[in-house]
């Protein structure tokens, strides 16, 4: 089964069978809220109708959610771990709740491919459920509905098999809310049996061992609860279900192929990258093929996203920086010396163009940010070669052979020189790098630019009343009346929207002139005179 039908098969199973209407996913890059840098989950963009303001297509919503997660990046190579993925999702807004959603999940993995399921067979499905604690009880609801379905508790001592209830605490099973505050609940976690030897730690841990014999495949979120700013949480008034079902994993899975790298989705690209290495052999650099096609799809979907970014030193861009640079910098360890990323982001581009018009329509922008980095990255290397050998001297002074971490971080930040890098010209040399003195270094800026960050995003939507969310209505009005004005180039570089003004940064070359303003004006104030519907 292709990713492709995975998809539909998902969006029609609740389209036709369950009365959804499917809803368009939203930007990468997140429009108004100021709390993540990326979308990170399909919730994001859903938080002010989970928190309450009614959505124009109703109560049950299905949809694909572009989403990108940094936190494991290096984590990237191994079998599991992406930053790029999709996430498709099932809604409820304060409709179906525990019931519907365990049940429909149920259904759809189990029941006959000619029915529109996937046709799993349900011994190899385990499921776990919420334990408890002071700020919600165990989640007896979601396990008597799976008791419904057949499963049985875990004994305590039982071996891990299929058909089974684990009970697990926050850490497992617990959807926090994206910022510090927000919509959260207990959630119920689907398990597939990969087929893989089970490994000595499985009986003991169950579906919470991570060594890929059981695999997680979907997540039922029952967001009941606001977290509030004190960290207590508050029942909400609207019980919601947030459905996340990861596109790429369950398309490996259903292929009966280890990695989701073996499905369609990668392995035009990963073929691409062994023929550019000199026809590699393809069980040879395993971890750099796969860390180049995970990130140069990344960068190919933020470089593409409406609200893209270029390649910079901050917030995003710099996100995609370091993607870029990563997946060059695998690609020389792999032999490949010439410039390949736009050869691989066309690849890309090709495969998803159908689904995300959006790469197609910035194909000529995705490519060009491409170029420019990788030759300038090019010239970096070249200047951090040059910096090290001036180094040497002094260096060579000490018996120790040791490259300071102060200077290796001073190489990477002020000339983007990468610590792996440097670890390697060292050793040229018979020096070793101070590791712990970098990463020292390196965690005190890292934490520097995180409370700068946090600074300069204190925008977004300040709460969800009537009169705020008016307000944002009329940033996209003014948006797209700047748009008309001043021209396309115009792009959303933030917002901030309280109950009495709303705040709108965007990118012009020129100063905009009292004209220009007053033209803007008139066009959002005769959209707003026109009253339609939202
Ligand atoms: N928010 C949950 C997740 O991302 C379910 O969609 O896993």
């Amino acid at each position: 089964m292709l990713a492709t039908e995975l998809r539909k098969r998902y969006i029609d199973f609740f389209v036709k069978k369950h009365n959804h209407k499917e809803i368009s996913g939203a930007s990468l890059i997140p429009e108004n809220d100021p709390t993540v840098l990326f979308t990170t989950a399909g919730m994001h963009p859903l938080v002010p109708f989970l928190m309450g303001e009614t959505h124009p297509q109703g109560k049950r919503l299905v949809n694909v959610q572009k989403c990108l997660r940094t936190d494991d990046i290096d984590e990237v190579g191994d079998s599991t771990h992406l930053t790029f993925f999709e996430m498709l999702g099932n809604w409820s807004l304060g409709d179906y709740f525990k019931k519907q959603a365990i049940e429909w999940s149920y259904e759809f993995l189990t029941s006959p491919l000619e029915e529109g399921g996937l046709g799993l067979d349900p011994a190899n499905l385990t499921v776990s459920c919420f334990e408890g604690d002071d700020d919600a009880p165990r989640d007896e609801e979601a396990a008597k509905v799976w008791e419904s379905l057949g499963f049985k508790r875990v004994e305590k001592g039982e071996p891990l098999h299929g058909g089974l209830i684990y009970f697990y605490n926050k850490k497992e099973n617990w959807w926090g809310p994206a910022g510090q505050t927000g919509p959260c609940g207990p959630d119920t976690e689907i398990f597939l049996d990969s087929g893989k030897e089970k490994c000595p730690g499985c009986d003991e841990l169950g579906v919470s061992c991570d060594c890929g014999k059981w695999v997680e495949i979907w997540n039922n979120v029952f967001m009941q609860y606001n977290k509030n700013k004190d960290r207590t949480y508050t029942p909400l008034a609207q019980q919601n279900v947030d459905t996340g079902f990861g596109l790429e994993r369950v398309t490996a899975l259903m292929q009966g192929v280890s990695t989701h790298y073996e499905t369609e989705l990668f392995s035009e690209a990963i073929k691409k990258i062994l023929e550019l290495a000199g026809g590699k052999n393809p069980n040879d650099f395993i971890v750099s093929q796969r860390i180049i096609a995970d990130h140069l799809r990344a960068a190919v979907f933020i470089l593409g996203d409406p609200f893209g970014v270029a390649p910079s030193n901050t917030d995003q861009g710099y996100v995609l920086r370091r993607l870029i640079r990563r997946a060059i910098r695998y690609g020389k360890k792999m032999g490949i010396e010439s410039a390949f990323t736009t050869e691989i982001a066309k690849i890309y581009i090709d495969l998803y163009k159908n689904i995300y018009p959006e790469l197609e329509k910035f194909k000529d922008k995705i490519l060009a940010e491409l170029e420019k980095e990788e030759a300038q990255f090019s010239k970096t290397l070249v200047q951090g070669e040059r910096e090290f050998e001036k180094m040497l001297p002094n260096l060579m002074k000490s018996a120790q052979k040791i490259v300071p971490g102060r200077l290796a971080f001073k190489l990477y930040d002020t000339y983007g020189f990468p610590i792996e890098m440097t670890e390697e010209l060292a050793a040229e040399h018979d020096f070793k790098v101070d590791k712990e003195g970098y990463d020292k270094a390196y965690k005190k800026h890292q934490e520097q630019s995180r409370a700068g960050a946090q600074q300069k995003f204190s925008g977004g939507l300040a709460d969800h009343s009537k009169q705020t969310t008016k307000l944002h209505t009329a940033t996209h009005l003014l948006h797209q009346a700047l748009r008309n004005v001043l021209g396309n180039h115009v792009e959303q570089k933030g917002s901030n929207i309280t109950v009495e003004r709303l705040r709108f940064d965007f990118t012009h070359p020129e100063k905009v002139t009292p004209e220009q303003l007053k033209e803007v004006e008139d066009i959002v104030n005769e959209q707003i005179q026109r009253g339609l519907d939202v």
